[in-house]
């Protein structure tokens, strides 16, 4: 049995989680804390880095404690406490990380510093008990991938956006059209009041071959359609979010079919399947889109409660706990040792892409792989 103290604060969400998985796997979730900064950041239109990094030094300790309070879990009954130790804003990433091996130091016990995007890749297995092999699309504000998530430490990164995130589309589609912030439920609600044949938006790259997505021409087309109609009236926003999602949702599923077609030939005795992760996955004509091109190929979509697929640290305390087997499997002492052998080296980090083996699609720079 192991209980895991998760910390999240690589965005904008502040937040702790326990959890207690019994020997076959099995995962409670005690406890799952999460604080969001929308009101910090909505005069700002987006996620200020500065403001994110000072909320998270003000709130965290509250919501670990919150997180074991609601648990009725004890410091000594924790076996491990895994951190988000990148990617993401770093001052955020800091604060995170540095209490979590503070607490691993202060209880002698592992620390575990986790990935954020392999958090939101094992989302499913905590909650949907998702077998490996599984296809990944990611989804959210700052990340856009498809990635095959094989086994535990492999991931192969199949396309990603080469410049916006699709959250980050809808972010800045809403943002230019006067609607509020964050942008994608704003711009699905003028969405279902608008009509999606109104305006004829770009579908970009759909003509190469692999899985790579791009989202800022798009944009700019929503841009370049909106000064065209100024002033711009309630009905053209309508339409225009409509004609946007339209595009994005058959960007989207032209991408997934082709990401099936790719899990068929890799493994054609495992039945297909695509878990969604992240805020965008909350978009009903995307999942309806993705819905139906599983059911053309036979495949199955598993998309985790919505609470679990946006930022949260349960999913870090997963991740953790996942890892903390099986490193407890090979050396079962390492659940009784503190900090020593285990990642209480590991350095926060801005950059640092889950699949080591594909090429940076945006470059390299002084910290490594962009995207
Ligand atoms: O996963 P998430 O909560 O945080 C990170 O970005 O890590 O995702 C937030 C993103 C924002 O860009 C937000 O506009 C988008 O998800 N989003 C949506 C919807 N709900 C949230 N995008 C489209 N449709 C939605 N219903
Ligand atoms: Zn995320």
């Amino acid at each position: 049995m192991l209980t895991i103290l998760g910390i999240e604060t690589s965005c904008d969400e502040t937040a702790a989680a326990v959890l207690e998985i019994d020997q076959d796997g099995k995962c409670e979730i005690l406890s799952n804390v999460v604080h969001s900064q929308i009101d910090e950041h909505t005069p700002f239109g987006g996620v200020v880095p500065e403001i994110a990094a000072r909320a998270h030094i003000q709130l965290l300790d509250g919501i670990v404690d919150q997180a074991m309070k609601t648990a009725n879990v004890g410091w000594s009954n924790l076996s491990g406490v895994a951190a988000t130790a990148g990617p993401g804003l770093i001052g955020g990433v800091i604060v995170g990380l540095m209490t979590a091996k503070s607490i691993a130091m202060s209880i002698n016990k592992p620390l575990i510093a986790v990935n954020h995007l392999e958090g939101h890749a094992l989302t499913a297995r905590m909650t949907d008990q998702v077998e490996f092999p599984f296809l990944l699309l990611l989804v959210s504000g700052g990340h856009t991938q498809y990635l095959l998530v094989k086994a535990l430490g492999e991931y192969e990164r199949l396309g990603t956006t080469i410049d916006d995130a699709i959250g980050e589309a809808f972010d800045k589609t809403a943002k230019l059209l006067g609607l509020p912030y964050p942008g994608g439920p704003a711009v699905e609600k003028a969405a279902k009041q608008g009509d999606p044949t109104v305006y004829k938006l770009p579908r970009p790259l759909l003509d190469r071959p692999g899985l790579d997505m791009s989202f800022a021409g798009l944009k700019t087309a929503v841009r370049t359609a909106a000064l065209k109609e100024e002033p711009v009236s309630g009905e053209v926003v309508n339409n225009l979010c409509a004609s946007f999602q339209e595009a994005v949702a058959d960007v989207v599923g032209h991408r997934s079919a082709r990401a099936f077609d790719l899990f068929k030939e890799r493994y054609p005795n495992v039945p297909a399947k695509m878990v969604i992760a992240g805020g965008v996955a909350a978009n009903e004509a995307i999942r309806i889109r993705l819905n139906a091109v599983a059911a053309e190929h036979d495949a199955e979509l598993i998309a985790p409660p919505h609470k679990l697929c946006t930022d949260n640290a349960a999913m870090i305390a997963w991740a953790g706990a996942e890892r903390l087997k099986k490193l407890a499997d090979e050396n079962p002492s390492i659940l009784e040792q503190n900090g020593v052998g285990d990642d209480m080296h590991e350095a926060p980090r801005p950059r640092w892409p889950l699949d080591k083996i594909s090429e940076s699609v945006v470059g390299f720079g002084r910290k490594g792989a962009k995207v």
